[in-house]
Order: structure tokens, then sequence, then C-alpha cells
């Protein structure tokens, strides 16, 4: 089975787990950095399944067609704006009647790059909002992350081909009290690799009076629930006999 865009390995490496003596698990990734750390994590299991590490791109695998049972890949597409591309090549490497199975955030559902929590943040205008403008304009990835859908992805699948595509949707709707770190921690850390934090935003923005701004901002955080949406696709897919 062949795990795409396989990061540090998490499926890769529990597939390997489960596909049996005979098989065999294939990663490739554009990052050789991750790769070397599933080459590590690899070396820590005592399993004699192989393992092969490629470096490779997912809108051109490297692999010759019809050449997987399996094929598998989670967050990545997210990271790519020809979706299409990369699905085709998902169907061009399998062997007919060979599975895919993807999973994806659907960002466009989800409010995590909305910074509001659910909250009035009149009093922290304008500098909220200019800094959230800033944030989007140097988020390299804004439109492959946030420019699709389930129903895309689903359309993927079915114009590269398959022949059966399922889909299943999570949605999760959450309104919660935060404690204090966790909410340090949602101003701190960045949502995702090609973007800057909340933080960093407010820095480059406020300069001097960022310190202020956060402290508000993070009272105000902690005075109610702070709402939370979080949706994901996951499509299996079976490529014709
Ligand atoms: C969020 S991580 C997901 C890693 C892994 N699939 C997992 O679920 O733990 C996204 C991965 O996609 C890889 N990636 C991004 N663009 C890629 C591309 N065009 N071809 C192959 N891998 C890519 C990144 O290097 C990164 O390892």
């Amino acid at each position: 089975m062949l795990d795409v865009g396989a990061g540090t390995g998490l499926l890769a490496l529990e597939a390997r787990r489960r596909v049996g003596p005979s098989g065999r698990v294939v990663a490739v990734d554009v990052s050789q950095d991750a790769l070397r750390e599933c080459r590590r994590q690899a070396a820590l299991d005592e399993l004699v399944v192989p393992l092969h590490l490629v470096v490779g791109d997912a809108l051109q695998l490297p692999f010759h067609d019809n050449c997987f049972d399996a094929v598998l890949t989670r967050s990545v597409l997210i990271y790519l704006t020809a979706k299409l591309t990369a699905v085709r090549e998902l169907r061009r490497v399998l062997r007919p009647g060979g599975r895919a199975s993807i999973f994806e955030p659907v960002n466009s559902a989800s409010d995590g790059y909305a910074w509001n929590w659910g909250l009035d943040l009149s009093s922290l205008q304008p500098a909220h909002d200019r800094i959230v403008a800033y944030l989007r304009e140097h988020w390299e990835h804004e439109n492959a992350m946030l420019g699709f859908d389930e129903r895309d992805l689903v359309g993927c699948f079915v114009e590269a081909g398959f022949a059966s595509v399922r889909l299943s949707y999570e949605y999760r709707y959450d309104c919660d009290r935060r404690r204090p770190g966790e909410i340090t921690a949602s101003l701190r850390v960045r949502p995702n690799p090609t973007m800057l934090s909340y933080e960093e935003g407010a820095r480059a923005i406020l300069g001097d009076a960022a310190d202020d701004h956060l402290l508000r901002l993070s009272r105000l955080m902690l005075s109610q629930p702070l709402t939370g949406v979080m949706a994901a696709a996951h499509i299996t897919a079976r490529r014709s006999s």
C-alpha cells in the first residue's frame, strides 16, 4: 500500500502493522526531513514488513501505473491547488479493483481561520481586523486550504474515474470555556505550518502595543465560553476491476 504525503509516518507505520507479513508499505512525501523522522520511528519498531520511503510529489507520483492495492492520504490534498491532478495520480497508481482512502479537514466549513471564537470583538477593533487581514495575506496556501468543500473532493474522485465513491462527513460544534493555558496556546500556535500565529500577526501589526492587545483579547476569551467548528471529509473509493 502507498501513503501519499506520509509525513512522519503516522499512517504508514500503522499500515505496516496491518498489512501482514507478505505486505509492503511505501511512504512518499516531498519533505526529506519528514521521511527521515519516519525512518527513525520505523527503526524503533520490531516489525520486519518493509517500509519504503520515497521523496516525491503527490502531483506526479514516482511510480508505475497499476502497482498498489491500496493508497491513502491524510491532510495532504488541503495543501494542493490541483486536487484533481493528485486524485488522478492516486487512481493511476492503483491496480484495477484497488482502493483509495483520504481524510481531509474541510476548512471552509470551520471557523478556525476567522479568529473570532463567537465573541463580540468590537472593543478590540480596528486592530483585530487588521491582524486577521495580515495573517490571511501572509498565508501561502489560503486558496488551496479554504477554497473547497467535501463535494469538491467527491467531484475529484468521480472525475478521476473511480468506480465507487463514499463520503463520510464529520462536523463538530463546541461551545465551552477554555483554560488560560489553552487560550495562550491558541494565540501562540501556528494553525498550520504555512501560516503565522495570531500573536505573530499582532506583533507585526501593533509592535509595542501587541502585548496590551493580546492581554485584552485573552481576558475577553476567558470571560465567556468560546465556540469552535471543525469539519472533515473521509472518502473511500474503488478503482473499477
Ligand atoms: C499535515 S501533514 C500530514 C502528514 C501525514 N499524512 C499524517 O496524517 O500524519 C502534510 C504532509 O504533506 C506533505 N506534502 C505537502 N505537499 C505535498 C506534495 N505535493 N507531495 C507530497 N507530499 C506533500 C508535507 O510534506 C507533509 O508531510
